[in-house]
């Protein structure tokens, strides 16, 4: 993936459950803050197993699909929607590799995070799939259109 600089996509990031557990929510949120993406939707959220299947459907045939639904409904998460140029491209690098071992330090896999089964969080893997998942997740209300820039308070 690379990033455009004009595109503005939206990404769905989720804090997974070892990740909720390990108490890395503020972290993670805080890497995606300071990189300048814009935070429009957040929540914690316990996963159905039907919501969980939905959302990895297209993984439906692979023999760790039942682990990883069982993962993934274990515990709370932490269901993001993220807006900005590029957002879906620099969320995976923010992120790192799937493989935690072979994620990169100063990634957030790569500083902590071990198994591929335990990778603690979740980012879209295109922009398709960003609209897709944000809508999957979150219901209209729960989405907030809004413009930093205008935000009085910092001038
Ligand atoms: S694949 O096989 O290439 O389609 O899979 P990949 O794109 O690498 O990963 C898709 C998601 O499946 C998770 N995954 C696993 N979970 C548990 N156990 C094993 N072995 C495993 N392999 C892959 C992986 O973390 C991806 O989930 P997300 O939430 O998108 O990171």
């Amino acid at each position: 993936l690379v990033a455009s600089l004009e595109q503005v996509d939206e990404s769905y990031i989720m804090v997974k459950p070892d990740g909720v557990q390990r108490g890395f929510v503020g972290e993670i949120i805080s890497r995606f803050e300071r990189k300048g993406f814009k935070l429009k939707g957040l929540k914690l959220f316990q996963c159905s197993k039907e919501l969980a299947e939905e959302h990895y459907k297209e993984l439906k045939a692979k023999p760790f699909f039942p682990k990883l639904v069982d993962y993934i409904t274990s515990g709370p998460v932490v269901c993001m929607a993220w807006e900005g140029v590029g957002v879906v491209a620099s969320a995976r690098k923010l992120i790192g590799s799937t493989d935690p071992l072979q994620a990169e330090p100063g990634t957030i896999r790569g500083d902590l995070a071990v198994q591929t089964g335990r990778n603690i969080i979740h980012g879209s893997d295109s922009p398709e799939n960003g609209k897709r998942e944000i809508a999957l997740w979150f219901n209209d209300g729960e989405l907030v259109e809004w413009n930093p820039a205008q935000a009085p308070w910092l001038r």
